[in-house]
């Protein structure tokens, strides 16, 4: 996989024109990216079929969760225009609906874990069993796969028991909460360098922040790609 393929970038930006414009920055350099919920109410999907006309990789970030017929064909919409990524949340009847859904669609179904914003007190909250955060998303992530999932979303923490793992050793895992050396951590709880996430095993790396909000993107996107670049 080219390194251009193993970065993705989360244009979680006010606007699609806004989005649109840092994928023109970012054109020629970057070859993947991910619209999310901020941008769904204001036109994302639209966009997201733009951005696939072009020629780019899109990884739909919708985490969905509902009943199992909803969910089936809400993806079997959303799957039409082979997207290359979709997220649902990680929870088996999910997933077995979002696969149903999909059908013949290309796109790939990645399961939710937990967030890379929530720690354990958070799961404590939220009244998920006791546990370590990284073996709990280590066996969600081994349902999610079970129950047909291309892969899942998990943070660096986690990545070296998931690769263990031999439900999930060899499927996609995808991996936000990356930060650069030196950039803010914002909301994140679970985080790693670009090259660190790769290293313990993320197939993909998903930058937002450090890319979308630095002085200059395309510099910031290419200290991200010479970090992991093999020299
Ligand atoms: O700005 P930052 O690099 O923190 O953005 C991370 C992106 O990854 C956001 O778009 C967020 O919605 C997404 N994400 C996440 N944790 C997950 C799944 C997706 O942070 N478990």
């Amino acid at each position: 996989m080219s390194i251009e393929d193993k970065i993705i970038v989360a244009l979680d930006l006010e606007s699609c024109e806004k989005a649109l414009s840092l994928v023109e920055r970012l054109g020629g350099h970057a070859n993947f990216f991910k619209i999310g919920l901020g941008l769904i109410g204001k036109g994302g999907l639209e966009l997201a079929s733009e951005i696939k006309t072009r020629g780019y990789k899109v990884f739909l970030d919708l985490k969905l969760f509902d009943i199992s017929n909803t969910v089936e064909n809400a993806v079997s919409g959303l799957c039409d225009a082979n997207f290359d990524f979709l997220t649902v949340q990680g929870d088996p009847h999910v997933i077995e609906a979002a696969v149903k859904g999909r059908s013949s669609s290309s796109t790939k179904i990645l399961a939710v874990t937990f967030l890379t914003s929530l720690d354990r007190g958070d799961l404590d909250q939220n009244l998920i069993k006791p546990g370590e955060i990284q073996s709990l998303t280590d066996k969600r992530a081994e349902k999610a796969i079970l129950a047909g999932a291309d892969g899942v979303i998990a943070s660096p923490k986690e990545l070296q028991l998931i690769r263990k793992n031999p439900v999930c050793a060899k499927k996609i895992v995808v991996t936000p909460g990356i930060r650069p050396r030196n950039s803010s951590i914002d909301d994140q709880k679970r985080v790693a360098t670009p090259s660190e996430a790769l290293r313990l095993g993320a197939s993909h790396i998903v930058v937002g922040r450090p890319i979308c909000q630095a002085e200059d993107p395309l510099v910031a996107y290419k200290e991200i790609e010479k970090e992991i670049s093999p020299d």
